[in-house]
């Protein structure tokens, strides 16, 4: 790689990956990993679906990139499916490149349709690599840290444009809000005029088990970014915006353009990746199997005593260890599912691991996963398996 910037600060392990599919990928020497992760939870349907390879060919030869001036009926008919998914009726769909340009586009229009100073957004969250989200310590965003709930107080609501909701932060490994505070902050930001937006980058398009995060409490958001999975894996996002936002938004002061918005090729892809999962019953199938991992992880806990919580939703799965002076658990027990060709998330420094494998994963790659766990953990606490 002497020609490859490569600036994600995470350590690159595998130079020459040339074939995937599903949840396994492949080096050129023919090596076959397990992916956890769904690369950087991209994958929804799995690395290179076949339904999806057929569609970006066929669309692909028949028009993959409108002008300012033109646009292709597939938008229209990816925004109905994701505006019928959403629960959002007779809003506007735009299409976009990236997670982060998604919740940037969407604090943009919050902003000014609202027109009040600050954004608030919970402490953990993740929004965005650059622009205003990307840099929330400045000083018109307000990060609540919804572990000291009674800090509700404190928040000016009335001076507050949008609140940008994460429903579960998988950067902030797996945690999820408790309902009964995150509904009160919709209600006063919604009393005082301001704009509900769900970050559903990570948590959306059946992640967590529903349609997005923001299912498993009870509420409609104004605005919704999608990213990542919506794509599985092409770089596709969206901003679906309910009508009371969308009518207020003067499109005679409000721009907003980028080479790419509304290209046929993204939509269409997003549009079979909401076909695939509405064949393949993958909502109920990602319920089911992410049960299953939770409790076989849960039985290793009880078992060899090492790790303190399994959590999460769905195929959002942390797995966080007991911390001990004198080893960490979370970094020995990865470099050995390393050596197994098993990849997960292991943030340095934090005894957790994520996993968020592709909602098409195969039975097998679990009973794979979970044997190789609790025969390394068997072997580390000198228990034999
Ligand atoms: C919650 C959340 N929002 C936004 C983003 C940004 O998405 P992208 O990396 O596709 O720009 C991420 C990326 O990890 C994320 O986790």
């Amino acid at each position: 790689m002497n020609n490859v910037l490569f600036c994600t600060g995470h350590e690159l392990k595998y130079p020459n990956i040339v074939r995937a599919d599903n949840c396994k990928i492949y080096d050129e020497q023919g090596n076959e990993y397990l992916d956890l992760e769904s690369g950087v939870w991209c994958t929804s349907v799995g690395h290179c679906n076949p339904r999806i390879a057929k569609l970006m060919k066929e669309q692909s030869e028949k028009i993959i990139h409108t002008g300012y001036c033109y646009y292709n009926p597939i938008v229209e008919k990816a925004s109905a499916n994701i505006l019928r998914i959403t629960g959002i009726h007779n809003g506007k769909c735009v299409f976009l490149c990236s997670g982060s340009e998604a919740v940037e586009l969407s604090v943009k229009i919050a902003r000014s349709v609202a027109g009040k100073p600050y954004v608030l957004t919970m402490k953990d969250s993740y929004l965005s690599a650059f622009g205003s989200a990307g840099e929330k310590n400045i000083s018109d965003w307000i990060l609540f840290d919804w572990k000291n709930s009674s800090d509700i107080g404190k928040i000016p609501f009335d001076q507050i444009s949008a609140f940008i909701f994460e429903p579960g932060s998988s950067s902030g490994l797996v945690h999820f809000p408790p309902e009964e505070l995150v509904q009160k902050i919709i209600n006063n930001v919604r009393d005082n005029g301001g704009i509900v937006v769900a970050n559903e980058v990570t948590t959306g398009i059946g992640r967590t088990g529903n349609w997005f995060g923001h299912n498993h409490y009870n509420f409609t958001p104004d605005i919704v970014a999608l990213g990542k999975g919506l794509g599985n894996g092409y770089p596709v996002s969206c901003v679906a915006i309910s009508s009371k936002v969308s009518d207020k938004l003067d499109l005679g002061i409000f721009h907003y353009s980028q080479s790419h918005q509304n290209d046929p090729l993204g939509a269409a892809i997003a549009n079979e990746v909401i076909a695939i999962i509405e064949d393949d019953d993958l909502l109920n199938k990602c319920r089911i199997k992410g049960a299953d991992i939770v409790k076989r992880l849960r039985d290793i806990k009880n078992k060899f005593g090492i790790i303190k919580d399994v959590r999460g939703r769905g195929l959002m799965i942390a797995i966080e260890f007991e911390s001990d002076e004198n080893v960490s658990w979370a970094d020995s027990i990865n470099k050995e599912l390393l050596k197994k060709n098993i990849i997960l998330a292991k943030r340095p420094g934090f005894e957790v691991f994520r996993m968020d494998p592709a909602l098409t994963i195969d039975n097998s790659d679990i009973d794979h996963f979970i044997s190789s766990m609790e025969s390394i953990i068997g072997g580390m606490t000198g228990h034999v398996v």
